[in-house]
């Protein structure tokens, strides 16, 4: 690997890096073996990879090898699949299509679908806490930064604020809650994850927490974008959803236009926060591209 590998390549590269440490993470005839084809079912289905890239590319910005950063960036798409299946239950956004599959309910019933989510939350923490290639006391912080973005100061909070917003006139701070709390911080934990690998000084950290809080936010705007204009085939999911359980979204609050002038503004910030922090990562800057310009 050279120090400036091709972005779009790299995303490929470590995408399909990624997924195959997934496939490799269970053994085969664990028991019970419907809970672990359930886990296997989302973990394993075709999504983009972006927070465990992101992650591995945070670590290579700063020379550290994406081998020793795998099983972090593993632990985070494991907590990531466990927000979608539980994001698609019936009680929450009632979703059929999933990664252009089925939902994992739709497949396995609801009570297998919530405990494959249970399944794939904890063992993501287990699979952090193994014995890993840095200073204990860096893989403490990343269990911490995990734990926080995961839970109820973060996705868990964004998800349930999200619920309570449907139907609802709802404010732009509200908004921003919701998408800062339920999308924004595990992408942000991602970047961190991946930086603490590194010895870098909180000065830098900061900046990295900052460039991935607003990649993240300029996710899940375009997540809202692409739910009105998006094409379903390409993404993998049902587009509409938001307006049928009348989600408080960017669209709704203030229209197409806005809201891509609201994603340009955010995605900027990511960029400057990175150059006012002297930090030269092409591969960070094209996956930022790559989240604002992806149509699926
Ligand atoms: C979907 O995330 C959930 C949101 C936070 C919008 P992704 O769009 O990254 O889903 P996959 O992993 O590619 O399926
Ligand atoms: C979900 O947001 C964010 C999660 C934490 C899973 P959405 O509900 O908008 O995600 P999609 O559109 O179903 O992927
Ligand atoms: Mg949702
Ligand atoms: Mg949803
Ligand atoms: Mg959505």
């Amino acid at each position: 690997m050279n120090l400036r590998p091709d972005p779009g390549e790299y995303m490929k590269t470590q995408g399909d890096r990624v997924s195959s440490y997934l496939a490799s993470v269970f053994a085969d005839n664990e028991e019970p073996a419907v809970l672990f084809e359930a886990m296997n079912y989302s973990l394993l289905s075709p999504g983009k990879r972006l927070r465990p890239v992101l992650c591995l590319a945070a670590a290579r910005t700063f020379g550290v090898d994406e081998q020793t950063v795998l099983p972090a960036a593993a632990a985070i798409e494991m907590l990531h699949a466990y927000s979608l299946i539980h994001d698609d239950l019936p009680a929450m956004d009632d979703d059929d299509l999933r990664r252009g599959r089925p939902t994992n309910h739709k497949v396995y019933g609801e009570a297998t679908a919530i405990l494959a989510g249970d399944g794939l939350l904890t063992f993501a923490f287990e699979q952090l806490a193994k014995p890993l290639a840095v200073d204990p006391a860096r893989q403490l912080r990343m269990l911490h930064v995990l734990a926080r973005a995961g839970g109820p100061y973060g996705m868990v909070g964004g998800q349930q604020a999200d619920i309570l917003g449907e139907r609802q006139a709802g404010s732009a701070q509200q908004l921003q809650f919701i998408h800062a709390h339920k999308t924004a911080a595990l992408i942000e934990a991602s970047v961190e994850i991946g930086a603490l690998f590194a010895e870098l000084g909180e000065d830098k950290l900061s900046a990295l927490r900052t460039f991935g809080n607003q990649i993240g936010l300029a996710f899940q705007i375009k997540d809202d974008l692409l739910d009105v204009v998006g094409d379903p085939e390409k993404m993998g999911k049902s587009t509409g959803a938001d307006e049928k359980l009348d989600k408080l979204t960017y669209p709704r609050l203030l229209g197409i236009e806005q809201t891509d002038h609201m994603l340009n503004e955010v995605w900027q910030s990511a960029l400057t926060a990175l150059d006012d922090a002297q930090i030269d990562a092409p591969l960070l800057v094209a996956l930022a591209d790559f989240v604002v310009r992806r149509n699926s």
